[in-house]
């Protein structure tokens, strides 16, 4: 993988105006871009200006020494190239600069030949350096992607599923015309109620999935009994009843609807526990099968069967208020109530616009 790097620019810091002078030339001579700075603020200035690819640092000089400057140099240009100059005497100094991030050091005076090879094998290590950062960078970026892609996937994939779920449940509610839009009318008005109670966007849309899906189990139901005119037999209420059951083992694949599962299974539960298919009671019944519970019923009153005449909304908020503490949760009626009241405002605006 090329390292697009630019040009090679060398920093050379010695306090000693000879020294720089003979370094500049030789560097120069090598084809290297070169900088000079006298002392550590100098040459501070100078990073904070522009990039420097390597640098020589006198360890000896008044002032910021270079073995102050060694941590303030590599917290500017992490990736820098760094050579300690040292005298004789002074090499512990040098590999304490080492330790905080210098590569290498040279003694004084400085043999050309040397000084030249260890430049080269700095800049070669610095780009091996700077690769495996690029290559690490570039897993990391690959990983990330294909986790995001692969996270697309499975929400398309899920969507798609609950999609096909759906578009069952509106062709077996097609074919009964008392029937038809009944879960899509019960989920909207559900999701309404939920985002009443004021639960998380999340638990709204479970919610509107659950609406949607709720009699899916119907599926199984024997047709002679689901358009049955007149009471039903006790074996066929049995019958019926167990569209919860199947409702929940048909999604029970789909494990991202897990708590839509538990909204079909339970939105026939009662109130006061006397509901099926577990008979739980109160808030053990979750909390979307409870608003579903309510809105289907209402939903039923609020629409014409073969056996009834629709009743107006008010009126069939105030037959469920019969409900409560039997079969309806009160906080569930008051939020419906709510959302009623204020859907009829909306219509009566939209009458008075007319
Ligand atoms: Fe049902």
């Amino acid at each position: 993988m090329p390292l697009n790097d630019g040009p090679i620019t060398l920093l050379v810091v010695d306090d000693e105006e000879p020294i720089r002078n003979a370094l500049r030339r030789f560097l120069m001579q090598q084809g290297y871009e070169v900088e000079v700075a006298a002392g550590g603020e100098e040459a501070l200035e100078i990073l904070k200006r522009q990039r420097i690819t390597g640098m020589l640092l006198d360890v000896n000089m008044p002032g910021t020494s270079g073995v102050e400057l060694v941590p303030l140099v590599m917290e500017l240009e992490p990736t820098i190239a760094l050579l300690m100059l040292t005298a004789v005497n002074d090499a512990t100094s040098a590999a304490l600069c080492m330790q905080r991030g210098a590569y290498d050091y040279l003694i004084k005076p400085i043999d050309l030949g040397h000084l030249g090879r260890a430049i080269h094998q700095a800049l070669r290590r610095r780009h091996t350096i700077l690769e495996g950062q690029q290559i690490n960078q570039w897993l990391k970026d690959e990983v990330a992607a294909r986790v995001a892609e692969r996270r697309l996937e499975q929400i398309n994939l899920e969507r798609i599923s609950v999609a096909t779920l759906e578009a069952l449940v509106n062709a077996l509610e097609a074919k009964d015309p008392f029937l038809r839009g009944h879960s899509a009318r019960v989920a909207d008005l559900s999701a309404m109620v939920a985002a009443q109670m004021g639960v998380s966007d999340e638990q709204i849309e479970a919610v509107r999935t659950g609406g949607r899906l709720h009699d899916i189990g119907k599926i199984g139901i024997r047709e002679e009994i689901l358009n049955k005119q007149g009471p039903l037999t006790k074996q066929e209420f049995e019958h019926v009843q167990q569209h919860v059951t199947v409702g929940s083992q048909i999604l029970a694949p789909l494990v991202h609807l897990r708590e839509v599962i538990g909204f079909v299974r339970s939105h026939h539960e009662r109130w006061d526990g006397t509901g099926y298919p577990d008979h739980l009671h109160g808030e053990q019944i979750p909390l979307g099968a409870r608003i579903i519970g309510a809105v289907e019923i209402y939903d039923a009153l609020t629409t014409s069967r073969p056996y009834q005449d629709r009743m107006p909304p008010e009126l069939a908020v105030e037959r469920l208020r019969d409900l409560v503490g039997i079969v309806v949760d009160p906080a569930v009626h008051q939020a419906l109530e709510a959302v009623v009241s204020q859907r009829q405002a909306l219509v009566f605006l939209d009458d008075a616009r007319v």
